[in-house]
């Protein structure tokens, strides 16, 4: 029996890829702006982040150079935990480079704070945060962001990188899951 992805989500998405295309676009404009002769690093946060990362690059015309580490911070359940792990660390050397965090939710803000004093330590010449999706209602720890994309509300949201239990990232709309997907 085939499984459509679709079924599990509500109708409406809560963005289309229309509109999230839209904000990439706008959000690579800037970088292209800001970072004229600066050859930023470009860090995604795996594994969400990759959809984003791949577009944003794509938005962006001046050079940049990507590399991507893997943390944990959810497991495989719904709520934040308030640890970070790396599980892969850079294999870019950030000392003296400009570096813009690629992510795709910013949540709690536990993940990107850690990060951010991480990368601090490490000696980086500039550092800003790049973020497709912002939940504020669930914030706990502050977190400056330079490239905002899209807010959004409080829900369990799925797609465009987004996960539940590993799957629903490849839908490029981001949609809400139904309950029943994640209460059964
Ligand atoms: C998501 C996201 C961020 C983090 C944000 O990753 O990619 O890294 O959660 O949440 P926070 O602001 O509450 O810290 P997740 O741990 O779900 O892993 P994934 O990217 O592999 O889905």
């Amino acid at each position: 029996m085939s499984h459509n992805l679709y079924e599990d989500v509500k109708e409406t998405p809560i963005y289309t890829k229309e509109e999230i295309q839209a904000v990439v676009a706008r959000m690579g404009a800037e970088i292209s702006r800001d970072y004229a002769d600066k050859n930023p690093v470009m860090i995604s946060v795996l594994r969400g982040a990759f959809v984003f990362m791949a577009d944003l690059v794509r938005a962006i015309t001046v050079p940049c150079e990507i590399d991507f580490m893997a943390v944990s911070s959810y497991g495989a359940g719904t709520e934040s935990s308030g640890r970070v792990r790396i599980l892969k660390d850079l294999d870019t050397n950030v000392e003296g480079r400009h570096v813009i965090i690629v992510e795709d939710v910013l949540d709690s803000g536990v993940t990107l704070s850690k990060l951010i004093e991480m990368f601090k330590s490490r000696g980086c010449a500039s550092l800003a945060v790049a973020t497709m999706f912002d939940k504020p209602d669930r914030r706990k720890a502050h977190v400056e962001v330079a490239y905002n994309g899209l807010v959004i509300p409080n829900e369990f949201v799925v797609g465009y990188g987004l996960d539940y239990a590993e799957k629903y990232r490849n839908l490029p709309d981001l949609c809400v899951l139904k309950p029943e997907v994640y209460t059964k």
